[in-house]
């Protein structure tokens, strides 16, 4: 059984915020768009491939959203696996005053999913003065520039410290059972990764280190990052791949160790 199977339905994550995600069959990236509520309106963050679509916006019928209700469609970068479903949502959605967001830098790539005459939908962050507010709900965009493209930002909302951190914090694999992150004691001053002491197969700390060495270019943007995003007091951290850190400890050890982390990108090349 898959996990897609496992988690069919939408989990709430805050106050108003639902992970509406699925288990890309055949892979291991496991991607997770999520939903804003806000009264009757809902905002999307990183809306999924088009293969996710359908299983997408079924796990958004259950919430209780109607498409139409959903006002804008945040990309926080410009890669497939959450934009590609941009067209279908916009189609569904069936609202002539639907935004979608992103970065001046990232419109370029995203207009790319759209038809020519659609391109006026997207709008830049930077013209919202990187934020946007929704019955007085304001969602804040800090930029995180090359971690992982040149416009890549991350999402926080103040209501419940939220962090949606996009490909930041993610992983190629992810705990099976559960779509929050759970972490052993014992792990949090492990020495032996490749080798887990207590004869785990998955090592989630070791599957967050090889992900962002391979999907971040270099060293200094994640640690430019992870410098931006200590200043905030975060209670989530939800990304776009992998499991969601709810716990503090949790989520400043992974801020520290991203911080730092070596070997990153072309750095761990030459
Ligand atoms: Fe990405
Ligand atoms: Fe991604």
């Amino acid at each position: 059984m898959n996990n897609s199977e496992k988690i069919d339905f939408p989990v709430q994550v805050a106050e108003g915020i639902y992970w509406v995600g699925s288990h890309e069959q055949g892979t291991h990236l496991y991607c997770n768009p999520y939903l804003i509520v806000v009264d009757d309106k809902a905002i999307l963050i990183d809306g999924g491939s088009r293969s996710d679509f359908a299983r997408v916006m079924m796990k958004i019928l259950q919430v209780g959203i109607d498409p139409k209700d959903i006002v804008a469609l945040i990309y926080q970068h410009y890669d497939p696996d959450l934009c590609g479903s941009v067209s279908n949502l916009i189609d569904i959605c069936e609202n002539p005053d639907i935004k979608v967001l992103s970065t001046r830098d990232d419109k370029t790539f995203i207009s790319f999913y759209l038809q020519k005459n659609r391109f006026r939908l997207i709008e830049n962050i930077e013209d919202y003065g990187n934020t946007f507010t929704l019955n007085k709900r304001t969602l804040r965009f800090i930029p995180t520039p090359y971690a992982h493209t040149n416009g890549s930002f991350v999402t926080f909302d103040a209501q419940t410290k939220t962090l949606f951190s996009s490909d930041l914090f993610g992983s190629f694999s992810y705990y099976k059972e559960n779509i929050f992150f759970d972490l052993a004691p014992q792990c949090y001053t492990c020495t032996t990764l490749e080798k887990c002491p207590d004869g785990k197969e998955y090592c989630p700390i070791l599957a967050m280190d090889q992900f962002h060495r391979k999907i971040m270019p270099c060293e200094k943007a994640l640690h430019y990052a992870m410098s931006q995003i200590k200043k905030i007091e975060i209670d989530t951290i939800a990304p776009q791949h992998g499991n969601i850190l709810y716990r503090r400890k949790d989520i400043d050890f992974f801020i520290d160790r991203l911080g730092s982390l070596d070997k990153v990108g072309i750095d761990g090349m030459l």
